[in-house]
């Protein structure tokens, strides 16, 4: 059985690939941690994977909180995971591991496929040009298959980008990041907003009611959807979105067709 995340696509499409070829049922993160699912029978030789982005050099929050609540009839006797990123994870193997250890279970393995970026809330940080998006999309296809036949073949290990300073990502940014730079209260729209609703129902979370404006709730882990989603592209976060691109994994079914970043 596979869980995922995904804000813009990128990791909704590893995940559906991964299921269609080992022919294993999808279960959405935010569903799971939300509607009651997390609470599944398993028999003793069932494989758990869970596919995300990295956000801040380690693992979405609600992906380890579903690893802390997820309750199972029995150990997965093969947990892994699938992480997509822009560039590096950091120490995001290790962040999961040990939140897979708290509950007595040994993640087996672990994997990062390198997609176009979406951060954009910072200076300095942006989408990729649309022949970065479309370098990176080709090369994903490739890298997918190649975890794919690892993950089928239960081979054990990590192989993650992790990146330069891993640690200092990971273990004195992240909690900066978390402390200070995800607060929806920073979301706002322009006057080019029309209340189309675009962003409330592109929100994991359901985080965002559009009364003539779209209003963000405290249920955010900044995926982006909301400001990637808009046809209008007009929700800014801070000031620091002024400017930036948007990306949304493309829709037709070989990523290396088309690109939008
Ligand atoms: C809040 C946030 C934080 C991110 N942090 C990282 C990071 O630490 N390292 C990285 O390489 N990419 C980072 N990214 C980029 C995403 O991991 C990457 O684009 C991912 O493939 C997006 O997946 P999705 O389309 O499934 O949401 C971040 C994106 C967001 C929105």
């Amino acid at each position: 059985m596979i869980f995922y995340f995904s804000g813009t696509g990128n990791s909704a499409w590893v995940a559906r690939q991964l299921a269609s070829s080992l022919h294993e049922p999808l279960y959405e993160v935010v569903s799971a941690l939300t509607d009651g699912a997390a609470s599944l029978s398993i028999d003793a030789g069932t494989s758990v994977g869970f596919v995300f982005p990295v956000y801040s050099w380690g693992p979405p929050l609600p992906v380890l909180r579903l690893l802390a609540s997820l309750r199972l009839s029995a150990a997965p006797s093969y947990l892994y995971f699938i992480c997509t990123c822009g560039d590096d994870t950091g120490k995001t193997a290790r962040v999961f591991s040990r939140a897979a250890r708290r509950r007595g279970w040994q993640c087996k393995a672990g994997f990062s496929i390198i997609l176009p970026n979406t951060y954009v809330c910072l200076p300095g940080f942006d989408v990729d040009g649309q022949e970065l998006v479309r370098t990176k999309l080709a090369k994903a296809e490739s890298r997918l298959s190649e975890v794919i036949a690892a993950v089928r073949a239960r081979q054990e290990g990590f192989d993650c980008r992790e990146g330069s300073l891993p640690w200092v990502k990971t273990y004195l940014i992240r909690p900066l990041f978390h402390r200070y730079l995800t607060s929806p209260r920073r979301f706002h729209v322009t006057e080019a907003c029309v209340g189309c609703d675009q962003c409330a129902r592109h929100c994991p979370f359901q985080n965002i009611r559009v009364e003539g404006r779209p209003r963000w709730g405290d249920r955010c882990t900044l995926c982006l959807s909301c400001y990637h989603h808009c046809p209008r592209k007009a929700i800014r976060y801070s000031v620091f979105t002024e400017g930036k691109g948007q990306y949304t994994f493309p829709r037709r079914s070989s990523p290396s067709l088309s690109s939008n970043g």
